[in-house]
C-alpha cells in the first residue's frame, strides 16, 4: 500500500513529535512553522526544546531524507494530509486564542482551492467546543474535496514519543463517514497494532479533549485539597491517602500525587478556556473555577512552610531544586519555579536554583536576579532551605549526609514528595501533605 504523505504545520512540541515520528517511521513528512529561527535549527538537527527521543527521531529522519521544515504553506500539495497543530494560547483575560488557527484554515483555503485530488485536515490544535463547526468549517467546507476531522492528542510532555505509539484511544470527530476512513487508513499505516478508534461529531471530539484536562486537573487540585487538610493533622501523611484511594478502582491510582500546583502548556490554560467557555451559558454552576482557584493557591503553602521555619526573611539563602513544571521537560510555562522565586524576590530573598534541563530558559526569566548553579552541592551550599519543586529523579537520590555537609541550616520543604521523611530526621523536615510528627 502507497504510504500515506503528510504534512503538519506548526512545530511545537505536539506538532514536531508527530512530525519526527513519522518520518522515523517512513512516511514522506513535511514540517511547517513561520519561526525562521527554529526552520532551521531544524533543518540542521536541532530542536529548540527538549524533549526525550525528538533528538535522536529527528537526526535520524533527516539522515534518512523522510522529513524537510519549510514556511512554505504551499508545500502541503505535495501530501496527502495536513495536521494543525499551531498553538491556542489563553488571552489576557483566560479565553483560548485563536488567531493562528484562523490564519492558517484562511491559507490553506487558498491553496487547497487549486488541488485537484483530495486532502484532509486534522484539528490537532486543542480548539473550544463548537471551533470546527463555526469557525473552520464556514471557511474550508466550500472545496468539495477537502475533508476535516478533529483529531486530539492526549500527549505528555517527557513523555510524547511513548504516547504517541501507544495512545490509550485515538478520538476522530468528522462530518462525513469517508474523512473519518481516511485517517483510520493512515493511522493503520502507522500502528502494528491498531488502537481502539472513537468515532464522534466534531464537537464532541473537542470537548472530549477539555473534558480529559479538566478531569485530570480536578484530581490534582482534589488531592492538593487533600492535602493541604492532612498538613494541619498529626501523623497523617497525603501520600498514604493517595494510596489508599488510589486502589479503588472507581477512583484510579494516577494523577493524586499532592504537589505545588499543576503547571505546564495544557492543563492551565485549558481549565481556563473551558471556565470562560462554561461562563457563556446563564446558570450553570461553573466548578472548575474551584479546581482553578485550589491550584492558583496550592504555590502559597510552600510559602507559608517557610514562614513557619522563619525563613521568609531577606537575606536568607534559598536553595531550589528543579524548575520545570515537570520532570523530563526544560518547559517554563505556568511553573510554580517561576510563580515563587517572583514572590521570594519581592521579599529580597538570595535565591539558588538547580534543575538538570530548564536552567538556561530560567536564566531568561530572572537574568542576573538569582544564581544558577549548574550542580547540586554548589546550588545547596550555605544554604538556609533547600526546597524540592520538581520530581527530577536525580533529586529522589539526595541524601541527608550531602545536605548536612553542605547546608548552612538544616531545613527542608519538599514539594513534591520525593524524599523519604524517616530518611531526614535531624532535619526541619516539611512536605506538602504530611502532619507533624
Ligand atoms: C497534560 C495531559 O496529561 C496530556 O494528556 C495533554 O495532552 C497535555 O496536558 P502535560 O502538560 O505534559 O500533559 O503534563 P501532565 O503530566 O499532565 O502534568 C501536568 C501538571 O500536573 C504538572 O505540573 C505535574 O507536575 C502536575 N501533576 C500531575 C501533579 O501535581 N500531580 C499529579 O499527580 C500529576
Amino acid at each position: 500500500m502507497k504510504k500515506t504523505k503528510i504534512s503538519i504545520i506548526g512545530l511545537g512540541f505536539v506538532g514536531l513529535s508527530i512530525a519526527v515520528t513519522n518520518a522515523r517511521e517512513g512516511f514522506e513528512t513535511i514540517g511547517i512553522d513561520s519561526n525562521k529561527a527554529k526552520l532551521k535549527n531544524l533543518q540542521i538537527g536541532k530542536a529548540d526544546f527538549f524533549e526525550p527521543k525528538i533528538s535522536a527521531y529527528l537526526k535520524e529522519s533527516i539522515k534518512k531524507n523522510k522529513v524537510s521544515f519549510t514556511e512554505n504553506l504551499n508545500q502541503i500539495l505535495k501530501t496527502d494530509l495536513t495536521f494543525i497543530t499551531v498553538g491556542t494560547p489563553s488571552t489576557k483575560d483566560g479565553k483560548i486564542d485563536l488567531t493562528s488557527l484562523k490564519k492558517v484554515v484562511s491559507d490553506l483555503y487558498k491553496i487547497l482551492k487549486n488541488k485537484p485530488k483530495n486532502h484532509l485536515i486534522i484539528i490537532k490544535s486543542t480548539v473550544v467546543p463548537t471551533t470546527t463547526s463555526k469557525v473552520v468549517l464556514p471557511i474550508l467546507k466550500k472545496l468539495k474535496r477537502v475533508g476535516v476531522v478533529v483529531n486530539p492528542e492526549f500527549l505528555r510532555e517527557g513523555n510524547a514519543i511513548n504516547d504517541l505509539f501507544k495512545p490509550h484511544l485515538i478520538v476522530i470527530g468528522y462530518d462525513d463517514e469517508k474523512h473519518c476512513k481516511t485517517l483510520e487508513k493512515y493511522y493503520k499505516q502507522f500502528y502494528k497494532k491498531m488502537p481502539e478508534v472513537l468515532r464522534t461529531n466534531h464537537t464532541t471530539a473537542e470537548m472530549i479533549k477539555y473534558s480529559n484536562n479538566a478531569f485530570l486537573a480536578t484530581k490534582i487540585s482534589f488531592i492538593n485539597s487533600i492535602a493541604n487538610i492532612c498538613q494541619q493533622l498529626p501523623l497523617v501523611d497525603v501520600n498514604t491517602i493517595s494510596y489508599a484511594i488510589g486502589k479503588d478502582p472507581r477512583i484510579g491510582s494516577q494523577f493524586l500525587q499532592a504537589g505545588p500546583g499543576f503547571g505546564g502548556s495544557c492543563l492551565p490554560k485549558d481549565l481556563s478556556a473551558l471556565i470562560k467557555f462554561t461562563d457563556k451559558f446563564h446558570g450553570l454552576n461553573n466548578f472548575f473555577k474551584a479546581v482553578q482557584n485550589v491550584n492558583k493557591l496550592q504555590t502559597s503553602q510552600v510559602v507559608q512552610m517557610l514562614k513557619s521555619l522563619k525563613l521568609f526573611n531577606s537575606k536568607k539563602v534559598i536553595a531550589i531544586l528543579g524548575l520545570a513544571f515537570k520532570k523530563d521537560t526544560d518547559d517554563l510555562r505556568e511553573a510554580v519555579s517561576v510563580k515563587l522565586v517572583k514572590n521570594l524576590l519581592k521579599n529580597q530573598m538570595n535565591i539558588r536554583v538547580h534543575d538538570p534541563m530548564a536552567l538556561d530558559n530560567f536564566r531568561k526569566i530572572f537574568k542576573n536576579k538569582i544564581t544558577y548553579c549548574s550542580k547540586i552541592e554548589d546550588c545547596i551550599r550555605g544554604a538556609n532551605c533547600c526546597i524540592i519543586l520538581t520530581e527530577w529523579d536525580v533529586y529522589k537520590k539526595l541524601e541527608s549526609k550531602l545536605l548536612r555537609k553542605n547546608m548552612k541550616e538544616p531545613n527542608i520543604i519538599d514539594a513534591r514528595r520525593i524524599l523519604i521523611p524517616s530518611k531526614f530526621n535531624d532535619f526541619n523536615f516539611k512536605a506538602i501533605g504530611l502532619g507533624p510528627s
